[in-house]
């Protein structure tokens, strides 16, 4: 029997299994029971260890979990050792407002930490300095000047893709209808748009009908953050399991950053005075003598296009699934467009902003399948606060959970029924608006909101106004939710018919 210092090799391994199991279990223990967030309510094996939380977000099932959970353990649960997950809508306001005499709750590093020492701060970085200076200079690109200027260049594309699902009908056998995949179409088109008004140049998906390189890496992006923040959450030995991480996705990211570096230089050297993201912000560096390095521009407008596009796109995606799966809604929301337009023509940024249903339908959707799933979530800062009236301990991870929270009886009544209504002449008592936030708030709250909205009371508007919907598989009905999310969701196909409008 080989023996080192008088024990024998098995001995040694049970002792060392033994003082691993024993210091898992005391670890455990002083979680559940000994932690200063013991007096939280939450699933003990999640406020025991990290790990379940971080398995259920690399499944997919993240939101379905939190929503759960919520169900049964109320607004506030304890979703890890060191987090708290929120579903009350007075928290909006403790985590995320600025309030005087408080110290702010920063954004969690774990999702946005720096690969490397020398990567640029950056708009969505936890760097509260850095993120100010960014703020302010885009501020001018996002204004309702900003928006009318950036008006005729997204009519332009809606135009556009409504050009070519024409042109599929008449190029269809019988000339009546044609099928198109209203997942991919909204995603080509929120793509083009964002790409026009921050690299000065289209993906050009919509004309070609196809997914541009750009585009594809990025449908990965919620799934590569997804993983990196897991991986975060392992100090220090978040270095070595970076590589797990497959070679080829690691090459796909620096393909993808390299692309975006030179597309925004490229843009950012132009003298331009195009209506787009970069003039105003330019403008701003320029004329404070503030201005951006080439790596930060790089950077900033690589998160733009994508924040602006994904949670767009997602949003319009889901809002025409409820409703070609609500027919009454889909009828109510097309009288109301066609009877308040002549023409396709007169259904502009400008023209669709007061009408009651459509703005409603949207509300609902963004209620229901909110594109920012879960919330971003913050750091308690120094010495602690207050969160609804209870203390919560420094360095604790909290989040207000959106889709968790919208889905919940105790917020709004029927909560998984796509009602629009609701949102028209709210029934007392039986909704929680203010738990309804889907652009945050505060400092850090969505600086596209303008324009998002804008977008969306287009492109809906022109599509219900153009169109006849139906789903191809009359079957193929499910629940937004049921989908998986790595951050954004993971979007399947939403194959439709689609028929000029009045001749069913
Ligand atoms: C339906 C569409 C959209 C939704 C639901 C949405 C939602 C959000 C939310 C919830 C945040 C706050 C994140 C946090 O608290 O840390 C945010 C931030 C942000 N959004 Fe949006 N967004 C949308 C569209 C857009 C558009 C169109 C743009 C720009 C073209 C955009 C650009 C940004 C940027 C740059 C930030 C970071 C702002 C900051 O930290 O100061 N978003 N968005």
């Amino acid at each position: 029997m080989i023996s080192v210092g008088g024990l024998d090799v098995v001995a040694q391994g049970i002792l060392v299994a033994s003082l691993c199991i024993a210091t898992i279990f005391l670890y455990a223990f002083y979680n559940v029971y000994l932690h200063p967030l013991r007096s939280y309510p939450g699933p003990r094996l999640w406020c025991a260890f990290r790990l379940p939380y971080v398995v259920s977000v690399q499944r997919g099932k993240i939101h379905t979990q939190l929503t759960a959970f919520h169900g049964k353990y109320g607004p506030v649960v304890r979703i890890a050792p060191n987090e708290l997950s929120y579903a009350d809508g007075a928290a909006w306001k403790d985590i995320y407002a600025s309030r005087p005499g408080h110290l702010p709750f920063k954004r969690n590093p774990t999702w946005f930490k720096k690969q490397h020492p020398d990567e640029p701060e950056s708009i969505m970085g936890p760097d509260e300095d850095a993120h100010a200076r960014m703020r302010r200079a885009f501020a001018n690109s996002f204004s309702e000047k900003s928006l009318r200027d950036q008006s005729p260049a997204v009519e332009g594309y809606v135009s556009s893709m409504i050009d070519n699902f024409k042109r599929r009908i008449n190029l269809s056998k019988g000339r009546r209808s044609a099928t198109v995949d209203l997942t991919q179409w909204l995603n080509f088109l929120t793509f083009d748009i964002s790409g026009d008004l921050s690299f000065g140049e289209s993906f050009d998906c919509v004309k070609t009908g196809k997914m541009h390189y750009w585009v594809e890496i990025v449908q990965d992006f919620g799934k590569g953050l997804a993983m990196v923040s897991a991986l975060n959450q392992y100090p220090p030995i978040d270095r070595l399991l970076r590589f797990v991480i497959p070679e080829k996705i690691k090459q796909r990211q620096l393909d993808h950053r390299r692309m975006s570096a030179e597309k925004a230089k490229k843009r950012v050297h132009t003298e331009s005075n195009r209506p787009d993201f970069v003039t105003p912000a330019l403008k701003y560096t320029k004329d404070k003598n503030q201005p951006f390095t080439d790596d930060e521009w790089a950077i900033n407008m690589m998160i733009v296009v994508f924040a602006g596009s994904e949670t767009t796109a997602s949003a319009l995606t889901a809002i025409m699934r409820e409703l070609v799966q609500n027919r009454g809604v889909l009828q109510r929301l097309s009288g109301e467009v066609r009877q308040a337009f002549d023409s396709e023509q007169d259904i502009t940024i400008a023209s669709t902003g007061n009408l009651a249903y459509l703005n409603a339908v949207i509300n609902e959707g963004l209620r229901l399948d909110p594109p920012v799933v879960i919330g971003v979530p913050r750091v308690m800062p120094k010495g602690g606060d207050i969160i609804c009236g209870k203390f919560v301990p420094e360095n604790t991870y909290v989040t207000y959970n959106q889709y968790p929270s919208n889905r919940q009886p105790s917020n709004f009544h029927s909560p998984n029924t796509f009602l629009p209504e609701r949102f028209l002449s709210p029934a007392a008592g039986k909704d929680d608006f203010t738990t309804f936030q889907p652009f945050g708030i505060g400092r850090h709250s969505c600086i596209g909101m303008k324009l998002a909205l804008a977008e969306m009371r287009l492109v809906v508007a022109r599509l219900v106004y153009a169109f006849d919907f139906s789903l191809k598989d009359a079957k193929d009905r499910w629940d937004w939710g049921a989908q998986d999310t790595f951050i954004f969701w993971d979007k399947k196909p939403l194959n439709v018919v689609i028929r000029l409008s009045g001749e069913a």
